[in-house]
């Protein structure tokens, strides 16, 4: 996602400055920037020259210090709270002092990552939906010490992205992710029971209910990983039965069936 946010921002007009831990995954994120792209020229959408400055106003790095002179940071890193909270330690150390941290993240409370630096104020969620430059919504959330110039700053970014930013509390799972992954969940109980094939489920809800893709070929496009982990936040964090994570889930993500991205999970690719 840190490539599509990357592609969205430059393509705004913005100079980017895009880190990770490894050349591989920079070299695979300009990739998909490059043929996400590459439809529009198709498409009649945007001139070559335009994709060329697009690309050339991102900077690739491996180097945290590298974000130094930035005054926004949108972290887009793995789910898990122990490695965003190092990450944000190292963003507090690189940034100038008004810089605002941003995360990503689809269900990690804002007010704990706020709580491991000396600015929450200037922690907020920005939550961006796959695939990002398709996708309208920003999920705007705000953390127990958000201040209101901060979201006002950042509701301000989002327009200027070409998204629509809706605004919610930090409360586990958002309200994207609250309402729609007990939704794929239930599906992968009804797989998991019998009561109808993976075709038949997403066709019910594709056919019935006008969504673009079935519930099961969604879990796959966002990751088993990532919906098992979105369950486990919204079970623990509500104590309420109804979000347990269905046994086939946790089954796959076992497998290293994680959807999409690892060449299986409901479906083959
Ligand atoms: N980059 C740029 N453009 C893209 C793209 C990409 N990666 N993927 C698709 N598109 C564009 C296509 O060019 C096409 O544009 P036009 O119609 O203007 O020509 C349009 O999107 C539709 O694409 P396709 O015709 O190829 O395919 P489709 O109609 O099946 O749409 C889809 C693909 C947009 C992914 C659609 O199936 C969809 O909206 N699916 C649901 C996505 C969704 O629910 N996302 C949220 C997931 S939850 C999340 O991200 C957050 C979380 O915390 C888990």
């Amino acid at each position: 996602m840190g490539a599509g946010i990357a592609q969205v921002a430059a393509r705004a007009g913005y100079d980017v400055v895009l880190r990770d831990i490894a050349q591989d995954f920079l070299a695979r994120g300009m990739n998909s920037i490059d043929k996400s792209l590459q439809r529009d020229v198709d498409k009649e959408r945007l001139s070559k020259d335009e994709k060329r400055a697009i690309m050339a106003r991102i900077r690739t790095t491996t180097d945290i210090g590298a974000l130094s002179d930035t005054f926004i940071v949108v972290e887009a890193v793995t789910e898990e709270f122990p490695i965003k909270s190092e990450v944000f330690k190292s963003l507090e150390e690189v940034t100038s002092a008004n810089a605002i941290l941003a995360s990503n993240t689809s269900s990690i409370s804002i007010t704990r990552l706020g709580a491991v630096t000396r600015r929450p104020d200037k922690v907020i969620g920005m939550h961006f939906m796959n695939p990002v430059p398709v996708m309208k919504l920003v999920e705007i959330i705000r953390g127990a010490a958000t201040s209101d110039d901060t979201y006002e700053k950042t509701r301000g970014l989002s327009g200027k992205l070409g998204k629509i930013p809706l605004e919610c509390q930090d409360s586990p799972g958002f309200i994207s992710n609250r309402v729609l992954m007990p939704m794929i969940n239930e599906a992968i109980f009804a797989l998991h029971e019998g009561v109808a094939t993976r075709e038949s489920i997403d066709g019910i809800m594709k056919l019935g209910m006008n969504h673009p893709m079935g519930p099961l070929a969604l879990a796959d496009f966002i990751g088993l990983d990532v919906c098992l982990a979105i369950m486990n936040v919204l079970h623990d964090g509500f104590g309420d039965s109804k979000y347990r994570a269905c046994p086939l889930l946790k089954r796959y993500v076992d497998a290293g069936w994680l959807g999409k991205k690892s060449g299986r999970g409901f479906y083959e690719y």
